[in-house]
């Protein structure tokens, strides 16, 4: 038998199903979308489909409404369905299937949720700092956003090539060599490298400002780098290398990795090739003496891809870059991760890799601003190790919470539970806002216990756990599995709904690049179990009863911790 789960797609077949029985005349189309109910005062889901659908099948919105609903044949999940207002399909699930359903999913590690992406291929850029420079806050968001995407694919059954494209290539390494041979202090950059390099290249790039000599002579390092030259390329590489081990230190502390790490240099040979392509397009023509696409069809501006000193652009390094990846990975998707200032760029991109021919679907996921706390970022240099003290003081002040919550617990377990508190907090303050917003970090809100934080879903989660050993201590929890669920009160149904929806919120937050639906999801689950918690009696139930009520409660301490550890949190068994 196919899988009810995800059932907001079964619940779609079956009307759409209804809907062709109801108007055979009525050409080819999507199928009926369904979507969760916007109050539970009407039902669980609906479908809205009736009102788009009524001028192409020349019927009332509300008759052809009536018409798919007396078509619908009986579905096993289903209780009623109703219309509604103009013409919406109201739904209610029946309470035997849904308590079948928390039962698959109580044992599920997946949660019911299909592996949707079988058989496909992402390549997702992000993160992508530049080297020799502090990453910046849109880079820190790029980790955060970007590898929270890439696990939800991941679970999805995609496979996922993280690329972490670094910005290792460019105008600036001329002023850098230069820079570095004069001003450089060996042991600082041992010590602290991207520092030591943002001091200098800030330094170097003063001087050639009042210096034409100076940048003279940088422009001659550049093109000796570019040549091959020995001694240059050697300190490059050292550069990207004493990066790359700075960055490393965050991935680590935040639990991301790469699947390549290919940054611009690796598409150098390739840039010749890029302007050989486009010309044989005809798509690109001279424009005061460099070469430009022109994107005027697109309503775009041109794009640059040669400048008029020969050299080549971070457009330029693009374009090869999606050929590159096209070539190699047959992706079905690749996907790009930056701040909002990228979002020309990418549109430029895409049009000049379509009229090369490229069919890969290219999607842009960007985010705005995001304002930490004083002082965290407000300088030009030390960023990363600026945001390393942000993750220091973040676990510090987890320290404190986990003192004062379990001081029982052993010393070196507190600390371990304060990294998972304190990392979390920090990742999920990101997290749970629409990316697209402008977000403020607080400390307060970021480990409020009693609100949207990471710690409160943590410790919900935790909660759990431990009244699962308390039922153990005294009952065979083995008896769990075999217990039904059982709604004696609302909040019991309610929950059961949220737990139905957790494979479709995963694939709604994987689809749209918005990790904040599958946190706000994680949230409205973990607080009306709060209110289950606070409400009804959970050991002291009624044999029958209380059983039932642990099986809720592990499905949703299961949900929680999945959900969780889909947006990069770990959950301590304890806090
Ligand atoms: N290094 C770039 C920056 O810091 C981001 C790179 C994003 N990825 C790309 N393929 N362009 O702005």
């Amino acid at each position: 038998m196919k899988s009810l789960l995800p059932l907001r797609d079964a619940l779609s077949d079956w009307l759409t199903a209804a809907f062709r029985r109801a108007i055979p005349e009525a050409p080819p189309g999507p199928p009926l979308p369904v979507v969760s109910a916007a109050r539970p005062e009407f039902g669980d889901y609906q479908c809205n489909a009736a009102m788009s659908l009524a001028r192409d099948v020349r019927r009332p919105p509300r008759e052809l409404a009536e018409a798919i609903r007396s078509a619908a044949e009986p579905h096993p999940a289903v209780r009623s369905i109703e219309v509604a207002g103009p013409g919406f399909l109201n739904i209610t699930l029946d309470d035997g299937a849904l308590s079948g359903l928390v039962t698959q999913i109580a044992s599920d590690p997946r949660l019911g949720t299909p592996e949707a992406g079988r058989g496909r291929t992402i390549v997702l850029d992000y993160s992508s700092p530049n080297v020799a420079k502090p990453m910046h806050i849109g880079h820190i968001r790029s980790t955060v956003i970007g590898n929270a995407l890439d696990r939800m694919f991941r679970f999805l059954g995609y496979r996922v090539i993280a690329d972490n494209h670094l910005g290792d290539w460019g105008t600036q390494f001329g002023l850098l060599l230069l820079g570095f041979r004069h001003f450089a202090d060996p042991e600082t950059y041992e010590r602290s490298p991207i520092e030591e390099l943002e001091r200098v290249y800030v330094r170097s790039y003063e001087r050639s400002k009042e210096d034409p000599a100076w940048l003279e002579a940088a422009r001659a390092e550049l093109v000796k780098l570019q040549q091959g030259d020995p001694v240059n390329r050697e300190l490059w590489r050292s550069f990207v290398e004493h990066s790359l081990r700075e960055f490393e230190r965050i991935y680590q502390r935040l639990g991301v990795r790469f699947d390549l790490v290919r940054g611009e240099s690796w598409y150098n040979d390739r840039l010749p090739e890029v302007i050989r392509r486009l010309e044989e397009h005809g798509l690109v023509r001279e424009s005061e003496g460099a070469l430009v696409v022109d994107l005027s069809d697109d309503g775009l501006p041109v794009c640059i891809v040669r400048k008029r000193d020969g050299a080549y652009n971070y457009a330029t390094t693009d374009i090869a870059t999606v050929l590159a990846r096209e070539e190699e990975f047959h992706p079905d998707a690749v996907i790009y991760v930056t701040d909002e200032r990228q979002q020309l760029h990418f549109r430029q991109i895409f049009a000049i890799a379509r009229r090369l021919g490229v069919t890969t679907r290219l999607e842009h996921v960007w985010f705005g601003l995001m304002r930490l706390p004083e002082g965290t970022f407000s300088t030009r240099q030390g960023n990363v190790i600026k945001l390393e003290r942000l993750l220091d003081e973040a676990e510090e002040r987890a320290l404190a919470l986990v003192r004062e919550n379990s001081p029982d617990m052993p010393p070196e377990r507190q600390r371990e539970v304060a990294r998972a508190v304190g990392i979390g907090a920090v990742k999920y303050a990101d997290l749970s806002q629409h990316p697209q917003s402008l977000v403020t970090f607080t400390w307060d809100k970021a480990l409020a216990m009693d609100g949207n934080s990471a710690p409160y879903l943590q410790y919900a989660c935790a909660r759990m756990c431990s009244v699962l050993d308390k039922y153990a201590e005294r009952h065979d929890a083995a008896a769990l599995d075999a217990a039904p669920v059982v709604f004696t009160d609302p909040i019991e149904r309610r929950l059961a709904v949220l737990l139905v929806r957790f494979s479709e919120t995963v694939l709604d937050a994987a689809a749209a690049g918005r990790p904040n639906l599958l946190a706000d999801h994680l949230f409205e689950l973990a607080q009306t179990y709060s209110r289950f918690y606070q409400t009804l009696p959970f050991l002291r139930a009624p044999e029958g009863v209380r059983e039932s009520r642990l099986k809720i409660g592990m499905a949703v301490a299961r949900a929680l911790r999945t959900g969780l550890g889909l947006l990069g949190i770990e959950t301590p068994s304890r806090i």
